[in-house]
């Protein structure tokens, strides 16, 4: 196809700030080009440089008090969830049994699944999220509608069924035999086609059986290369809970690890009370964790230690874990991890959070070789940011003297009114200007 070049401001991380510190760990060009061609990056640089070495008649999009990043990644998310998020009044359990499970009972019919699949996704663009690690509910077909959708939309998307076989109301569980060939005949179908992944995905190891976790290990055995996605250490309550479902087993991670479940594309959600024991294992393992500040605030589930996390070294991504996060933006996600931080007398740079939301989501799915910024041979999935989307924005930005200022207010203020587009493999996804999204909820 056409090479394109796109010409704004443009920020992107290139490492991991703990290894080659802040200011090696991103590139900023306040007048550059980004050029694109076959749903790639072929180029970067300032402005002079990118044009000058491009042929002379290339096509010029020019964005004007914009910023240009690398799509953001969300690595926990449940997209059945979309139409309970802002339920009231609980924390996790009964979170769960009161408003989860009733409306995950809904995705037996897959009408309804397919609706909810369109409109979560219309919201993912709409708030500049490319990737995402998602949660289906227990039905295949509400895998498979889901898949269909962002196989539509070129989306490189992770998602799978639950498995859940006790510890739940009747009509929401599997039996570790069906929850097996299910999940099976999902990965056959969806796993690396395209820009698909599959994601085997236990709710969390008190919905499941020994038997059934056997079955998750089995499947990574047959299938090293698809994803494992699960709930841990998130609440108190939750883990006395595991504790006595499994008193055979040293601790919660121990549950997962027994079964064989921790491995380079393992990713567990919270982990928000771990010890030392569990840390080191987690890094051993190259597994990762989801850091879901939205969710652990709204639920009341307890203060992610991210400076531990990185003392054992292990791979962190951010996640908005919606129902329980109460955004589907990035940029919102961002805003609270920093609020978090600050409740533990500690600060959260906003350099560093951009890599969160993105290189560091790519390297915690072990997909930056494709995706999570902008470097040549990448994938082409990029937002045009609004620094002027609002009247305070605006405002404020005015006084604002370097990127990183910007940065740290665009996070703190900025939403999905701040996404001016969305670029999915090189083609316009979203438009702020556009029209409405077109999925619609019976
Ligand atoms: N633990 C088990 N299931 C869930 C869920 O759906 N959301 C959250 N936040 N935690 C869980
Ligand atoms: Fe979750």
């Amino acid at each position: 196809s056409q090479k394109i070049a796109y010409r704004s401001a443009i920020v992107h991380s290139v490492a991991d700030p703990k290894d080659v510190g802040l200011d090696d760990s991103y590139q900023y060009f306040e007048d550059g080009v980004l050029v694109v061609e076959n749903g790639h990056i072929v180029d970067i640089g300032s402005a002079d440089d990118v044009l000058a070495r491009q042929p002379k008649h290339i096509t010029v999009k020019v964005f004007k008090d914009k910023i240009i990043t690398s799509g953001f990644i969300d690595t926990h998310i449940h997209y059945p969830q979309t139409g309970m998020i802002a339920s009231y009044g609980e924390q996790l359990l009964d979170w769960l049994e009161n408003y989860t499970f009733p409306e995950e009972l809904r995705f037996k019919n897959p009408i309804y699944a397919h609706q909810v699949a369109t409109l979560f996704l219309d919201e993912l663009a709409s708030n500049g999220t490319t990737t995402a690690l998602v949660f289906g509910t227990v039905h295949k077909e509400s895998v498979n509608v889901f898949f269909e959708e962002a196989e539509k939309r070129n989306l490189r998307m992770i998602a799978g069924k639950v498995l859940m076989d006790r510890n739940a109301p009747d009509y929401l569980t599997d039996t570790p035999q069906s929850g097996y060939e299910e999940s099976k005949e999902l990965i056959e179908r969806w796993h690396n086609k395209g820009r698909l992944h599959y994601a085997v995905t236990p709710r969390f190891a008190p919905t499941s059986t020994n038997e059934q976790l056997a079955t998750v290990g089995q499947l990574l055995k047959e299938y090293p290369d698809v994803f494992m996605h699960t709930h841990l250490s998130e609440n108190k309550k939750e883990i006395e809970w595991v504790l006595d479902l499994f008193p055979e087993r040293e601790s919660y991670l121990d549950v997962y690890d027994h079964y064989g479940l921790l491995h380079k594309r393992s990713v567990f959600a919270h982990g928000i009370h771990l010890s030392d024991c569990e840390c080191q294992r987690l890094a051993d393992t190259d597994s990762s964790i989801a850091f879901c500040p939205t969710s652990n605030l709204f639920l009341g589930s307890g203060l992610f230690n991210l400076p531990k996390m990185e003392k054992f070294n292990i791979n962190v991504g951010m996640g908005t874990d919606v129902g329980a996060g109460t955004s589907f933006s990035l940029l919102q996600t961002m805003s609270e991890a920093y609020k978090i931080m600050q409740l533990q007398q500690e600060k959260l740079h906003p350099v560093k959070s951009l890599f969160l939301a993105t290189l560091g989501g790519a390297k915690a799915l072990h997909l930056d070789d494709k995706i999570g910024n902008l470097a040549i041979g990448k994938e082409a999935d990029f937002v045009v940011l609004d620094l002027h989307a609002t009247q305070l924005m605006r405002f404020r930005m005015k006084q604002t003297t370097n990127l990183e200022e910007k940065l740290f207010v665009l996070m703190s203020l900025g939403d999905d009114r701040t996404v001016s587009q969305t670029y999915i493999y090189g083609k316009k996804a979203y438009d702020i200007h556009g029209e409405t999204p077109k999925a619609q909820i019976a």
